[in-house]
């Protein structure tokens, strides 16, 4: 087999952002993009040779082609083996574990998550190292610069790979292991959970749902939830991964999956239901009649993992996204344990789940996940759900009534501004930086300003610092408002207004969320001007 070299010239905007490279299909299919990108990777993590690499993705169209170059330019610079999922497909949790389990070098995780999906949609591409962990910044730096001064790139000239068949083959003088996406996955979860209670909760009577919304996650919450665990067949719906999620976006929110709500909040609902997103790290809960946010999902999950046998020990620390509400931190303060406030993306936590410092971890962009992986892992969270759940014998609104009026609650809401051109999102954040010195005392809508600042982070456990990550503002009552432009988009600026007021035990815990959170909404649109600079007059998305 010939390897081919080829001329090639950098290509712009080759930046991984929060989570990988995101652009769209068609930009993606671009003659030399996918390449270029791929020989970026490989320079900046020092070449393949010899290395061995995990490769899957979450079905989207192209994946299965995009996963034949990948292999092709691998096999060309000598990876020593490439572990595949079968059909090319993994979800981002399970890739990372069989990075960790084989002790590879690193993987190749085809997504853009929770975007649409389809040859008018959304592609993505991330590295994911040793660790099993997003790459960090230190690395996605490398890569860009790699792909700005790209002058050619190596390709095998081969027959596509059967990727169809589990077992190995050969490419050149590279591997090509081709394993069951779900059975390591699988193997993993029995290990952290009672699956022997969680069972017998299900065989009498405990209802669910869980909406797979067409994307990688069915075959794994069918053998998971169904096979291992007896929920009734029929409970895992949209089971069937499709290269276009089905015409939807595989995205567990209020918004992409109102069905599912609709159904938790109508007559007939079952005990749980939830949804994963399009590569299987995200997740939505719901009760009978109740949503669950993110934020305060992570912190019920702090307040009872000690009922699964994998937490029984008890949790080294909580770590939180910045933008995230502040429930958790309440929970690891009672419990006597570390809390930690990282910048956006899952990446931040690497350094404190490697150094034993946090075991659980969330966002308020419905991840959730803990020590087990390096990534976000929403089939993890159901079953920790599940397995509390059975544990307690308590439906999931009394579960939430209980731990507001121990911790109090923290209202929160998340407005999206959503295509906002680049120019006029970037001046709103720096006017609002300029202003932030002058802050501190003034009042909006009855609430005084505490203090407001530019969230930097510097890691404890490498020293690293990484600046301008949101600009936070903080009341004197405990509310918060947080603005910051999404680092995942495709299309313009994304402007993320996050919105908190915090009740104690013995205030408010039954107020609407509009109520609770009008004064905090109305101090955000004073203070930064949305409406006049960004010309929208309400959100177009609010979690
Ligand atoms: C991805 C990342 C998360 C992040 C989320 C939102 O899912 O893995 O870590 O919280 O995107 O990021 P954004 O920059 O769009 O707010
Ligand atoms: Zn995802």
């Amino acid at each position: 087999m010939q390897v081919n070299t080829v001329a090639t010239a950098p290509i712009a905007g080759q930046k991984p952002g929060t989570s990988g490279l995101r652009k769209k299909t068609r930009v993606f299919m671009q003659p030399h993009y996918l390449e270029n990108f791929v020989q970026s990777i490989i320079d900046a993590i020092g070449g393949v040779a010899g290395k061995v690499l995990v490769l899957g993705g979450d079905g989207r169209y192209w994946n299965d082609r995009a996963a034949q170059v990948i292999l092709r330019m691998c096999a060309a610079q000598g990876a020593r083996r490439m572990i595949v999922g079968q059909n090319a497909l993994l979800s981002t949790p399970a890739a990372s574990h069989l990075i960790r389990k084989r002790g590879a070098d690193g993987g190749f995780i085809l997504s853009a998550s929770h975007n649409p999906g389809g040859e008018d949609a959304d592609f993505g591409l991330k590295f994911n190292s040793a660790n099993g962990g997003p790459a960090p910044e230190s690395l996605t730096e490398r890569i860009h610069a790699h792909s700005q001064r790209i002058d050619a790139y190596q390709i095998l000239e081969a027959q596509d790979v059967d990727l169809s068949r589990i077992g190995t083959t050969q490419l050149a003088q590279t591997e090509i292991e081709i394993v069951d996406p779900v059975s390591d996955y699988a193997a993993l979860m029995e290990t952290l959970f009672d699956f022997d209670l969680i069972r017998r909760t299900l065989s009498n009577g405990l209802t669910l749902r869980f909406d797979a919304m067409h994307a990688v996650t069915g075959p794994y919450a069918t053998e998971i939830l169904e096979r291992r665990l007896g929920a009734a067949a029929g409970s895992v719906v949209n089971a069937r991964p499709l290269p276009d999620f089905g015409g939807g976006h595989p995205d567990p929110s209020p918004v992409w999956a109102a069905d599912l709500v609709g159904l938790m909040m109508g007559d007939g609902a079952p005990d749980f239901a939830a949804a994963s997103d399009g590569d299987g790290d995200r997740n939505m809960i719901l009760g009978r009649g109740v949503y669950v946010t993110p934020s305060d999902s992570l912190a019920v999950l702090a307040a009872n993992a000690h009922l699964a046998p994998g937490y029984a020990r008890g949790l080294a620390g909580v770590a939180r996204s910045m933008p995230t509400s502040r429930a958790a931190d309440l929970v690891a303060q009672k419990a006597g344990i570390a809390h930690f406030e990282t910048p956006t993306g899952w990446k931040f936590f690497g350094n404190l789940l490697d150094d034993g410092r946090a075991t659980l971890c969330g966002e308020e962009s419905a991840g959730t996940g803990s020590d087990h992986v390096r990534e976000k892992d929403g089939l993890w969270a159901v079953l920790l759900w599940l397995n509390i759940l059975a544990h307690r014998g308590e439906p999931v609104q009394r579960i939430m009534a209980a731990h507001w009026s121990e911790y109090g609650r923290n209202y929160y809401s998340r407005h999206d501004y959503e295509a906002v051109p680049t120019e006029a999102a970037d001046a709103l954040i720096a006017a609002l930086r300029a202003q932030l010195p002058d802050l501190p005392g003034r009042s909006h809508d009855g609430l005084t300003i505490e203090s407001a600042e530019d969230f930097s982070y510097l890691d404890p456990v490498d020293g690293s610092r990484t600046n301008g990550q949101g600009i936070r503002i903080l009341f004197t009552d405990g509310s918060r408002v947080v603005l910051r432009l999404s680092g995942t988009g495709t299309e313009g600026a994304t402007l993320r207004v996050y919105l908190e007021r915090y009740q104690p035990p013995e205030g408010a815990l039954d107020l609407a969320l509009d109520d609770a959170l009008a004064p905090v909404i109305a101090a955000a649109d004073a203070l930064a001007r949305i409406r006049e600079l960004t010309g929208r007059q309400a959100p177009d998305v609010t979690t």
